[in-house]
């Protein structure tokens, strides 16, 4: 596969780690063990394909709804992880964002948050980008606020609103959209996911439980990827070239 047939943006929404314990007998947080076992593959996978972003759906603002005890457990896994993974995204030139609403997370959680996307901020390599405590229709709801408090303090005219405007208030608006859309565990939903930004993203779903999403399945997906036209509305013969680059 070439550079030019590559995604820049990947974003995965990683499903089936409690299929995947249950199917073993194991209790759910060993599938979310495994499930950041399978994430650190991926991201070491995709920095060594010059991958420009990735984007992991790591907790929805549906989340939450989950009984306490399993909530309480993924907060500590991340944390942990975040412990843990510094170290390897630091030397690979990772820079780690975070997207979301951070208010509900516990002070030490939030605190590593903004401890590593500073450390990180300056690195130069791929871009990771973890979704906690994010949703779609979130991300639209605080653009829209943004651009309400400016129409109100008349710095802007409703009628003047473009889908750019929104585009701009949306969380990594300097970042591209994903050209890949990536699920797992055979489950045909975005689910929230980056609404506004997937408008053009190649869909691909897979029953492969994330757990055992590795290199093979994601050389599937970026096949897939590789094989499709994409025309962003226009015929095939006056679409603009592939990645624009
Ligand atoms: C999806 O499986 C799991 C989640 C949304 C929870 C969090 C994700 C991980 C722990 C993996 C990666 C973590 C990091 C820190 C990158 P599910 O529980 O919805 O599975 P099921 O649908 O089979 O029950």
């Amino acid at each position: 596969m070439t550079e030019s047939t590559l995604p820049r943006h990947i974003a995965i929404v990683m499903d089936g780690n409690g299929r995947w314990a249950r199917q073993r007998f194991l209790p759910r947080m060993a599938g979310h063990q495994s499930g950041v076992e399978a994430a650190r593959r991926i991201v070491k996978c995709c920095a060594k394909k010059n991958i420009k972003v990735l984007s992991l759906f790591a907790f929805s603002r549906e989340n939450w709804r989950r009984p306490d005890q399993e909530v309480g457990y993924l907060m500590q896994l991340f944390l942990k992880s975040l412990e843990r993974e510094v170290g390897m995204l630091h030397e690979n030139n990772i820079q780690l964002r975070f997207i979301g609403d951070r208010q509900n997370f516990n002070p030490k959680l939030c605190d590593k948050i903004f401890e590593v996307e500073n450390l990180t901020r300056a690195n130069s390599g791929m871009i990771l980008i973890m979704a906690m405590d994010y949703g779609g229709q979130w991300d639209i709801c605080q653009a829209t606020r943004q651009l309400a408090v400016q129409v109100e303090r008349g710095e802007l005219s409703s009628a003047a609103i473009t889908p750019d405007h929104i585009t701009s208030k949306l969380s990594f608006a300097d970042l591209p959209d994903p050209d890949l859309f990536i699920r797992t565990s055979g489950e045909l939903r975005l689910s929230n996911f980056m609404l506004w930004q997937l408008a053009y993203a190649e869909l691909y779903f897979t029953n492969t439980l994330w757990p055992d999403f590795d290199e093979q399945a994601l050389e599937a997906a970026l096949s897939h990827f590789a094989g499709r036209e994409r025309r962003f509305g226009q015929s095939s013969s006056d679409k603009p070239p592939l990645l624009g680059e």
